[in-house]
Order: C-alpha cells, then sequence, then structure tokens
C-alpha cells in the first residue's frame, strides 16, 4: 500500500478503490473525505468507466466510522460542514453513471456503514460487522444514515439499529437486506475478480441505463417510472450495442462490447 488515502487501481475499466487508513481502521477523517472526492471527479469523466468496486485497506476493517478524533472539538457549525462535505461526496458516489459496490471486509460502522448504504449495493466478508453507533457517542449519524438506511432495509429496522446502536454480524445483514452475499473472508478477493469480469463483460451503455432507471424511477411516481424504463429501453436500439449483443446471442458467439 502507498501512502494515499485512497489507493486506485483497475482493468477492463472496472476500478478498485482502497480507502486507506488501516492504523485508524479506514475512519474517515477531512483528508480521506476530500482525495475520495477527487478520485470521484475523475471518474465520473471517464467513457471507458464499467464499474466501481470500494473497500478497506487491511484485514480488519472496510470502514469503523467517521473519525472521532477529528469530530470531538467541533462546533456546530463546523459539524455541518464535515457532515455537508460526506453527503455531497457520497452523493457523487452514488450517482456514478456505473454500478458502484462496497466490498465490505470488516468492520462497518457509522460513516462507513453510510458510504456502505451510499453504494448500489454490498459483498460482505463473514468477519464484517455493521452498525450505527453514533447515539453512543452522544449524536446521530451523519452521513446519511437516518435516510439511505430505512430506504435499504425499511424504518422499523432501521430505527432499531439506529436508536439501540447494536452492531449485527454479517449474516444478519444479509438477513436484513443490508448487503446482498456474505463471503469466506479469503474469498473476497476472488469475488471481486469474478465480479469484475461479470460486470465488465455486458453492455456497457445497457448497464449505465439500468442503473440510471433504477436510481432516477426510485424517486418518481410508477406510471413515470415506467415510462422512463421505457424511454431508456427504446435509447438502447439507437446505438451498435444492442444489434451486437443480439447478433452474437443468434451467431452463438461472445459478444464483443
Ligand atoms: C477515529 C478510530 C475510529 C474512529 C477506530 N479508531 N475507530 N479513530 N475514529 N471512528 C482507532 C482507535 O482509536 C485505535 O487507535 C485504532 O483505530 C484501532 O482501534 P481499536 O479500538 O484499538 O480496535 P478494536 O479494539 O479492535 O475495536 C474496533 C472497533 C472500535 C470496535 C471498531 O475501534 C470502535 O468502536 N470504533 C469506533 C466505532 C464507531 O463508534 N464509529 C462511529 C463513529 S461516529 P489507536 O491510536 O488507539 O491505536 C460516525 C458519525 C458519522 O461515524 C456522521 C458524522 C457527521
Amino acid at each position: 500500500m502507498s501512502d494515499k488515502l485512497i489507493e486506485t487501481r483497475g482493468s477492463a475499466g472496472v476500478m478498485r478503490l482502497t480507502l486507506n487508513r488501516p492504523k485508524a481502521l479506514n475512519a474517515l477523517n477531512s483528508g480521506l473525505l476530500a482525495e475520495l472526492d477527487a478520485v470521484l471527479a475523475e471518474l465520473e469523466g471517464r467513457r471507458d468507466l464499467r464499474a466501481v468496486l470500494i473497500t478497506g485497506a487491511g484485514e480488519k476493517s472496510f470502514v469503523a466510522g467517521a473519525d472521532i478524533t477529528e469530530m470531538r472539538d467541533k462546533t456546530p457549525e463546523q459539524a455541518r460542514q464535515f457532515a455537508s462535505q460526506a453527503l455531497a461526496t457520497f452523493k457523487r458516489l452514488e450517482r456514478l453513471p456505473v454500478p458502484v459496490v462496497a466490498l465490505v471486509n470488516g468492520f462497518c460502522l457509522g460513516g462507513g456503514c453510510e458510504l456502505a448504504l451510499a453504494c448500489d449495493w454490498a459483498i460482505a466478508s463473514d468477519n464484517a460487522v455493521f452498525g450505527q453507533p453514533e447515539v453512543g457517542l452522544g449524536v446521530i449519524p451523519g452521513f446519511g444514515g437516518t435516510q439511505r438506511l430505512p430506504r435499504r432495509v425499511g424504518p422499523a429496522m432501521a430505527l432499531d439499529l439506529i436508536t439501540t446502536g447494536r452492531k449485527i454480524d454479517a449474516n444478519e445483514a444479509l438477513r436484513i437486506g443490508l448487503v446482498n452475499r456474505v463471503v469466506p473472508q479469503g474469498e473476497l478477493e476472488s469475488v471481486a475478480e469474478e465480479l469484475t469480469r461479470q460486470l465488465a463483460g455486458n453492455g456497457p451503455d445497457a448497464v449505465r441505463s439500468a442503473k440510471q432507471a433504477v436510481h432516477d424511477g426510485m424517486d418518481q411516481d410508477l406510471d413515470s417510472a415506467l415510462a422512463l424504463e421505457t424511454s431508456l429501453f427504446a435509447l438502447g436500439f439507437a446505438g451498435d450495442e444492442q444489434s451486437e449483443g443480439m447478433s452474437a446471442f443468434l451467431e452463438k458467439r461472445k459478444p464483443n462490447f
């Protein structure tokens, strides 16, 4: 690992971002958030981008929360600025035009859980631990947890987790729909490679349109959202991708996207 706070590497247009403050269990401070924002600003303009995978450095932690050392002496205005900075960066991550997957490799607490919630979906290693422990520190979640957690797992389960601050293991996170899959810790890397192959093998414009349809449609009533799907579906017939994909199927070969 280098001394950068965000390590980036990628193949086939799938970028891997590793949050790199392992001594502090990858806690999110202003420096790390600013670096993440800069990396995302660069990625959002890249036409060759197919997907983003995000994980934490080390064996123990995805992200153990916002940095408590940095937060302790903040005034209300400084706290507002800190939360706003993170919210803007998480929004940028969420609105990347490609799938964003959290590979949760350990502690996923507070702001870490909120970061995972800003991703499209999450795969957890079997040692992962999730929670929103903020009330135990005398505050509420401030990086989107009170809003994205109920949208992911329902308001009752979100309030259970947020008001008790209890921690849950990977299997409970799977059961409540906070993560999509749980894999043995040693297999997270091979799962990431398989995911890279899958995501890079599909029609890139179709994948982008699918994400747009789901995200934009969630904010609309059903009729408007279905009309959005029809528009994006039809748009898929305007480029080369659809004819290549369907021709490849009919010619019994792999598509070349
Ligand atoms: C700053 C942190 C940290 C954090 C861990 N560390 N979490 N530093 N902010 N959120 C540091 C520890 O101080 C310690 O530093 C080192 O990382 C290793 O942590 P340990 O506690 O020694 O490890 P362990 O005993 O294994 O316990 C792991 C842990 C515990 C259960 C994850 O570290 C923990 O409870 N951390 C805080 C979790 C939390 O409350 N997160 C929510 C934060 S509030 P040293 O220097 O002693 O080695 C939040 C709000 C978001 O996220 C919204 C804000 C607007």
